[in-house]
């Protein structure tokens, strides 16, 4: 008998034909001013027998393309170009989310439109440094710290662009709470300083995701909405263990009330102990289908269902080798290697040349 991996799941209104997820992946094709195309259609159509696709970050304002040639969806053009993809994808029989993902100060100017700007909770620079079109790398600039009718401005392109995500044909969205990015940037005291209500106590520093949740569940249901978290991966390291705890669990408290489809918690990174006891956390407080990713392999993802700590497991890297994942997974067939060429660029080479098992392929 099949593995409950293999077998349907209901999430909301759609049904899922496996429990395997295609984790969101920026793959940096969306060369022409950042509008999505035929060839990101292809590759999402190769990949439509996983039980859901989370499509790439995609920006909801022309402030949050910080990185080269990711797709954005903040007006009618971009609207009919992810069409192309949705079809590709439902006429397989698939379901596909698509992953808002808004930059803030993970960003340079030189990579953002003319009407673009790097904007963040505070005035406070990301350490590091960040690829560029014409510059090579560049450090990160300092952000402008959005006003409070610029958060709400903010707020408001999120729900924007997931009423265009649903018009494009996308069965969902999933709000980019994760990686360090905007609303991450928000709920972190070392981007955070604002006085205002979106800083200072976690209730505050909270306030931002939850509002686009809120308001993004009015506008294209809560049955349309998941969300993504990556406690202690990332920009939360320098928090205190009590603090990011107490964060995440008022997070998955408010997001049960608000009754979003999903959660999708994140792991890269370090593998720390933390942060799985605070998933098994976050499982008691949320009651609504919760997703896994990182790191996993068909045994530990079969394990953690059966041991119950997840609805639901996403594979990230191997889906950009393996666009079958399922059916290699489902037969046994052994999986391609991981190859980080063409991850982020380079036409279909390393992107929709990638092929299915066969069996007289050795
Ligand atoms: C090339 C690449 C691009 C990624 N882009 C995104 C993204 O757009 N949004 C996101 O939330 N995570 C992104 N991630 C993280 C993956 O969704 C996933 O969490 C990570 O690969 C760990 O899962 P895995 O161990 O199964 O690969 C990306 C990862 C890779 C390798």
């Amino acid at each position: 008998m099949s593995h409950p991996i293999f077998t349907p799941y209901t999430l909301g209104e759609i049904k899922l034909q496996n429990k395997i997820i295609m984790a969101p992946l920026t793959r940096c094709r969306a060369i022409n001013g950042n509008q999505p195309n035929a060839l990101m259609a292809t590759y999402y159509g190769q990949r439509a027998s996983a039980g859901l696709i989370i499509a790439e970050g995609t920006s909801p304002s022309p402030n949050g393309l910080g990185y080269t040639n990711i797709p954005g969806l903040y007006n009618k053009k971009q609207m009919e170009g992810w069409k192309q993809t949705t079809q590709a994808v439902h006429e397989k029989g698939g379901k596909i989310f698509l992953q808002m993902m808004h930059t803030g100060r993970i960003a340079h100017s030189d990579n953002l439109p003319e009407d673009g700007k790097v904007i963040g909770p505070s005035a406070i620079a990301q350490p590091g440094s960040i690829s560029t079109y014409e510059n090579g790398k560049q450090p990160y600039p300092v952000p402008e710290a959005l006003t409070h009718e610029g958060v709400k401005y903010t707020i408001q392109e999120y729900v924007n662009s997931a009423k265009l995500a649903i018009e494009a044909g996308f069965d969902g969205v999933e709000i980019h709470s994760a990686h360090g990015y905007l609303p991450n940037q928000f709920i972190n005291t070392a981007s955070n300083q604002r006085t205002d209500e979106y800083g200072g106590t976690i209730e505050n520093r909270c306030r931002f995701v939850l509002e686009i949740a809120q308001k993004m569940i009015a506008a294209i249901g809560a049955n349309q909405t998941g969300i993504r978290i990556s406690p202690y991966s990332y920009a939360d390291t320098n928090e205190t263990e009590e603090n990011i705890n107490q964060s995440y669990i008022y997070v998955a408290d408010q997001l049960d009330k608000l009754n979003i489809a999903y959660i999708h918690l994140s792991h890269m990174g370090e593998a720390d102990e933390r942060k799985f006891a605070l998933w098994k956390e976050i499982r008691k407080h949320y009651s609504g289908t919760l997703i896994l990713c990182g790191d996993f392999t068909l045994e530990t993802a079969k394990k953690s269902l059966d041991e119950n700590q997840a609805d639901l497991i996403a594979f990230g890297r191997d889906f950009i080798a393996n666009p079958d994942l399922v059916e290699r997974f489902q037969n046994g067939y052994p999986l391609a290697e991981r190859n980080r060429e063409g991850w982020y660029g380079n036409g279909g080479e390393g992107y929709t040349n990638y092929s299915r098992y066969s069996l007289n392929m050795n």
